[in-house]
């Protein structure tokens, strides 16, 4: 497909406001000043993941711990898996620690520059490729998010709804990419969709792109972008057992290194399906339940997950049955776990309970 040449005009328009607008984020460069790619790199997968307000004390507690690639790449794996708890989906976390060793075996502790060598590292897609091309080494690319669909679904008045219209938003966003600073017109693209042109009350009077913008022309803007009616996902369930010995330790097992939250530790549970008819075939010791009231809810991404918590307390060592890989954890060590975000609401719950 023929790439048309950038538009200098709205490239500066929005580089322009930019400099006089740009967040001010831990991991970014002034603008026009060249980023760390080491830290452009880091912020990245960290957003893949959640907000940028959310991502901030992450990256600043990664970037103390571990301010070089290389420190990253000889960190214990764990202790970076519980740098990253909260964050969610671990295995972007093992990717990271699998990259960033990856960076110093391969290519001596340096980020490579282009797209193409970008996306041969565990865990960088071509969104993230991009990014870092863009942000890191001001290669040409569009960094696509969905901000930056919003903004272009709006700027072209695109109402193909997503995810079919993702091509053609991306053909855009490409062609308006100008050959300089390509990285801040990334940044001020993502910007502009955070700030201004929200999802829901699009600030169109203060936008750098007012005038062009066929959405706002067409009074379209608000509703843009159209989205296809999501599939509704299933809910499964499961029962987590709460195991307490004299001493105050708390049963956890490791999940297997394969599968969703693979290699994480966990409240012990059954098997998430069909709400279990004798979950206690299932737990970890025989002992006497009490059945905590209410549930425990988590959204992953193809499914909803209802646990209920069963409790018992006070059972001696040396019961458990033999499979799974289980360790007893102080009550007040729970914290420093690597426990993945539902865990942690089981914990809650349970310590809620009183
Ligand atoms: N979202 C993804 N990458 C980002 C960045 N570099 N700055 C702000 N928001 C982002």
């Amino acid at each position: 497909m023929a790439r048309k040449g950038p538009s200098p005009g709205r490239a500066s328009q929005l580089l322009d406001w930019y400099d006089a607008h740009a967040r001010v984020l831990p991991w970014r460069a002034k603008p026009g000043v060249a980023a760390d790619p080491y830290r452009v790199w880091l912020s990245e997968i960290m957003l893949q993941q959640t907000t940028v307000q959310a991502v901030k004390a992450y990256f600043e507690k990664f970037v103390a711990l571990w301010p070089k690639v290389e420190a990253l790449a000889g960190a214990p794996l764990d202790d970076v898996l519980k740098a990253w708890a909260g964050l969610g989906y671990y295995a972007r976390a093992r990717n990271l620690h699998h990259c960033a060793r990856e960076v110093v075996s391969r290519f001596g502790g340096r980020f490579p520059e282009t797209e193409a060598e970008l996306r041969t590292l565990p865990g960088i897609g071509p969104y993230t490729a991009g990014a870092i091309a863009a942000i890191a080494f001001g290669g040409r690319h569009a960094a696509v998010d969905g901000n930056v669909e919003r903004v272009i679904s709006r700027l072209y008045a695109i109402e193909t709804p997503l995810p079919d219209s993702k091509p053609e938003i991306r053909e855009k966003a490409q062609a308006l990419v100008p050959e300089q600073r390509a990285g801040d017109f990334a940044q001020a693209m993502m910007d502009l969709g955070a700030t201004i042109c929200t999802p829901r009350d699009p600030n169109c009077l203060i936008c750098p792109w007012a005038e062009h913008c066929e959405g706002r022309i067409s009074g379209l803007a608000p509703s843009l972008p159209r989205k296809k009616p999501k599939k509704k996902v299933p809910t499964r369930r499961g029962t987590a057992f709460w195991i307490e010995r004299a001493d105050g330790a708390v049963l956890l097992r490791r999940r297997p290194e394969k599968g969703l939250l693979g290699g994480m530790m966990e409240v012990p549970s059954t098997q998430w399906g069909e709400a279990p008819a004798s979950p206690e075939a299932e737990a970890p010791l025989a002992a006497r339940w009490r059945v905590l009231p209410g549930t425990v809810a988590h959204t992953f991404t193809h499914f909803h997950l209802e646990l209920t918590v069963w409790r018992a307390e006070t059972v001696q060592d040396g019961e458990l049955r033999e499979d799974g890989d289980y360790r007893w954890t102080a009550r007040h060590d729970l914290s420093g776990e690597a426990l993945p975000t539902v865990m942690r609401k089981v914990v809650a719950h349970v310590l809620g309970e009183g």
